[in-house]
């Protein structure tokens, strides 16, 4: 069941959210997600709206282990799983006017049920800055372990794994 063969599945539905994969229409989001200064204060800053929107393929995010989260119809948000020399590695960045609403839980518990069910065999591990209190609560409820702490980037980092 894994690898592309099994990307990208139909769309997941939540309570209040679908996953599902990236199209040509959270383009904008996409920009909004990557030109937000709040969105990076903990993962190394973000651009100008203008570079991102210059660079940003016409359809971002469009591979495997790419989840954009919808709202009512709208992008709030993207989860990805990418390939990292371990395993694979939980991301996810939602946009601040989602922020707080129990919405990256509810789609991180229906992605995480996904990558079970399609990875059963890969590791699954997360990194995030300590000082990011919203990552590190999400990984905690989701289940993780808190590992190792390590300094990357000017910042102290923690490693998670499920
Ligand atoms: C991290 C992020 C996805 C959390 O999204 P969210 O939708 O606000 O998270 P949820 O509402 O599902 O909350 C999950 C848990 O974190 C807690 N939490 C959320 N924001 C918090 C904050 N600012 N401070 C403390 N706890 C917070 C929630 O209370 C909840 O825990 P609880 O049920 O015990 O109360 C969001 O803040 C984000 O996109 N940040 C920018 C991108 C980023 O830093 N991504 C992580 C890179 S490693």
């Amino acid at each position: 069941m894994t690898g592309p063969a099994a990307w990208p599945p139909a769309p997941i539905k939540t309570e209040r959210l679908v996953l599902r994969a990236s199209e040509a229409r959270d383009r904008d989001a996409f920009v909004e997600l990557f030109s937000s200064p709040e969105v990076g204060t903990y993962i190394g800053g973000s651009q100008s709206r203008e570079e991102v929107d210059r660079t940003a393929p016409e359809v971002p995010g469009r591979r495997h282990g790419v989840f954009v989260v919808e709202l009512d119809g709208e992008m709030i948000g993207m989860i990805s799983f990418d390939v990292v020399d371990e395993g694979r590695e939980l991301g996810y960045l939602f946009l601040p006017s989602s922020w707080g609403k129990g919405f990256a839980y509810e789609a991180c518990v229906a992605a995480l049920d996904w990558y079970a069910a399609t990875h059963p065999d890969e590791l699954l591990t997360s990194c995030t800055q300590v000082a990011n209190t919203a990552s590190m609560r999400l990984l905690a409820k989701l289940g993780f372990t808190e590992g190792e702490h390590f300094e990357a980037y000017g910042a102290e980092q923690c490693h998670w794994r499920q």
